[in-house]
């Protein structure tokens, strides 16, 4: 925990906490070792029910307001998002102190320029996942990982992986709020933005932690 007068510049900065936050984010696309490599998205079911689990941050893009996951399309959560795109995405990075909440709509792509170079990008090791045979979250009689034998513990080629380009979705989530929290000895600080469409900025204000 900060000792007095060792607060960071961004501590009753709401712009510099602003960019704080996206600076955060964006160190998990190019850091695996960042916790904000792995942070939880959740969705919402059919039922209503918010449904939770861990997405590799692939790309962030300020500017664009938006955030890249990569999934199967056949898996529950690609479903949840086609009748409901409502998302939040979570991060709490330990050593800065800081969890920060985003959420927004889910564009799900399996076609298009981003969706292909998502996965023409993607390592032949990464897109094995989308080998499966059947769909993800399908029951299975025994134990499985559900990929094609022959493929077991292997690396494909590339012209292996082409029939299985279908199964791959790019998921692009669109934010509209963030809420960030700072946590310090002193006095915690939380936050809030807002996306104004009519005047095309972020609306900030301090919250009360
Ligand atoms: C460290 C870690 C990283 C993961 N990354 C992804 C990912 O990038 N995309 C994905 O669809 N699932 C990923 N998963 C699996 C999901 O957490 C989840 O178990 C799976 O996608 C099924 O979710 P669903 O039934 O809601 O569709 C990851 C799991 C862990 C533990």
């Amino acid at each position: 925990m900060n000792e007095p007068g060792s607060f960071p510049a961004y501590y009753d900065d709401l712009a510099l906490s602003f960019n704080e936050a996206w600076g955060l984010i964006a160190t998990g696309v190019s850091n695996r070792n960042s916790p904000a490599h792995m942070p939880v998205v959740g969705t919402i079911d059919a039922l209503g029910v918010p449904q939770m689990r861990i997405m590799i941050l692939r790309d962030v893009s300020q500017p664009g307001r938006s955030l890249r996951f990569h999934t199967d399309s056949r898996s529950i959560k690609a479903e949840q998002l086609r009748k409901n795109p409502a998302t939040s995405v979570l991060f709490y990075d330990p050593a800065a102190k800081v969890q920060i909440r985003m959420s927004g709509k889910t564009h799900f792509m399996t076609t298009g320029d981003i969706a292909d170079a998502a996965w023409s990008t993607s390592t032949p090791f990464a897109r094995r996942c989308y080998m499966a045979e059947a769909a993800p979250g399908t029951p299975a009689a025994e134990a499985s990982s559900g990929l094609p034998e022959w493929i077991e513990g292997k690396q494909p080629e590339e012209d292996q992986l082409a029939d299985y380009r279908g199964n791959f979705a790019a998921l692009l989530v669109e934010i509209d709020t963030i809420e960030w929290l700072y946590l310090a000895n002193a006095g915690h600080r939380r936050a809030r933005w807002q996306w104004n469409e009519a005047q095309n900025a972020w609306a900030g204000s301090w919250l009360i932690p």
